[in-house]
């Protein structure tokens, strides 16, 4: 077993209920990982020894982001959707398949390296741990494709085959495809199901078929709900126990307080909402009554290109309302539970993952704060070193 001692930690984001507030936050702090864990959080004064020591000159660490939802298996370019659409043209589902032809067309080898480009920017920018979804595909052969492709990079794979019609098929055949066979060939990659409920995507009861098949098959739930109008995708997650419902920008008071007395994560993009000029969801409303929220990139070629927490985080603060204390929760703890997986990351509690990502700033507010500046100092996953910037200094 190797042991690291982070110590100097001006200001440590531990998350832990035990400790004060919301984010647990303790001054002049240090850190001990064995191996890929955290074996000691507490006092720079009483920490204990350990086989390499690394001092981070006062910096703010915080636990690494957790990315939640992302699109990031694909191929091709969309920046000319985007600029149309920046020049007034409204966005539809439809983008998507532009997306399904180019990845279609991309080998094996040019998909599975630009996903580890995008997932190492993602790293070197705090990003330790990221879902991925497929759903650029869109028959059997190419989700099945993409499911396994995604499952080298990550141990959260969902599997979005309902995320539009293919031009030409019939809806209902579509959904039974989607339900039938396409499922049985994703299962062995997937942990997750998802469908974009959603005008020009997959009405109530198509979207019902395809959640029903996926818990069958013992897959876990998501939604992508209410993004472009008010709908039935958050009382649908609510109802059947989705782990999380995405997007959220038009709420109900009824969709709020069902979303408060559930176990659904609401997952919020604001870097998606930006891009495709919708109202920002109603954060504030949603945290009064009670929901948890999670902030996730939604890393993607048409609404946000994109895998900038950070962005996301100052973002959320600076438009949506939230205090930087709830936007880092949300993008840390909060990810975490929208992937049920509270109890292992998210969190810089002994036991937990050592998933640690040091800024060049004494405080996590410096997001904000200092929008769109680079930050990151290093970053550590499963208690490797995977990205450094340098400045700190080190010893045994
Ligand atoms: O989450 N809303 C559905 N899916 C993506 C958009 C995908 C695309 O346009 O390519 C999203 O925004």
């Amino acid at each position: 077993m190797t042991s690291e001692l982070l110590t100097g930690i001006g200001e440590l984001t531990t998350n832990d209920p035990e400790r004060d507030g919301l984010l647990g936050r303790l001054s002049d702090a240090a850190v001990v990982i064995e191996d890929d864990t955290i074996a000691w959080v507490g006092p720079r004064v009483e920490a204990p020894a350990a086989d390499r020591r690394t001092d981070l000159g006062g910096r703010a660490v915080l636990p690494g982001w957790v990315d939640s939802h992302t699109h990031l298996i694909f191929a091709g370019d969309r920046s000319a959707e985007f600029e149309s659409r920046m020049a007034g043209r409204a966005y539809a589902a439809g983008g998507i398949r532009t997306t399904v032809q180019a990845t279609t067309a991309a080998t094996d080898d040019d998909l599975r390296s630009a996903l580890a480009a995008r997932r190492d920017t993602a790293r070197a920018h705090g990003t330790t741990w990221m879902e991925i979804k497929t759903g650029y595909g869109l028959d059997i052969e190419q989700e099945a494709r993409l499911a396994r492709l995604a499952a080298e990079e990550s141990e959260d794979v969902t599997f979005l085959g309902a995320h539009v019609v293919p031009l030409g098929a019939d809806p209902d055949d579509y959904v039974a495809l989607v339900t039938g066979a396409m499922l049985d060939a994703v299962r062995p990659h997937v942990r997750w199901i998802d469908v974009f409920c959603e005008r020009g995507a997959f009405d109530p009861d198509q979207s019902r078929t395809v959640l029903e098949a996926g818990r069958a098959a013992g897959l876990g739930l998501r939604v992508h709900g209410n993004q472009l109008g008010e709908g039935a995708g958050v009382r649908l997650a609510v109802e059947l126990g989705a782990a999380s419902v995405d997007h959220c920008n038009h709420l109900s008071a009824d969709d709020i307080e069902a979303l408060a007395a559930s176990n659904t994560v609401a997952t919020l993009l604001p870097a998606c909402d930006l891009s495709t000029r919708e109202p920002f969801p109603p954060a504030r409303e949603l945290l009064s009554a009670g929901a948890t929220i999670a902030l996730a990139s939604n890393g993607n070629p048409g609404t946000s290109n994109t895998t900038s927490i950070a962005f996301c985080v100052a973002t959320a603060v600076l438009q949506m309302r939230l205090t930087v204390e709830e936007a880092v929760w949300a993008a840390t703890a909060g990810g975490a539970r929208a992937l049920r997986r509270e109890k292992s990351i998210g969190a810089i509690i002994p036991g937990y993952r050592a998933d640690l990502h040091a800024i060049d700033a004494p405080s996590v507010a410096h997001f904000a704060y200092r929008p769109g500046m680079e930050l990151t100092s290093a970053v550590w996953e499963a208690g490797r070193r995977v990205h450094r910037t340098g400045g700190e200094r080190g010893g045994a």
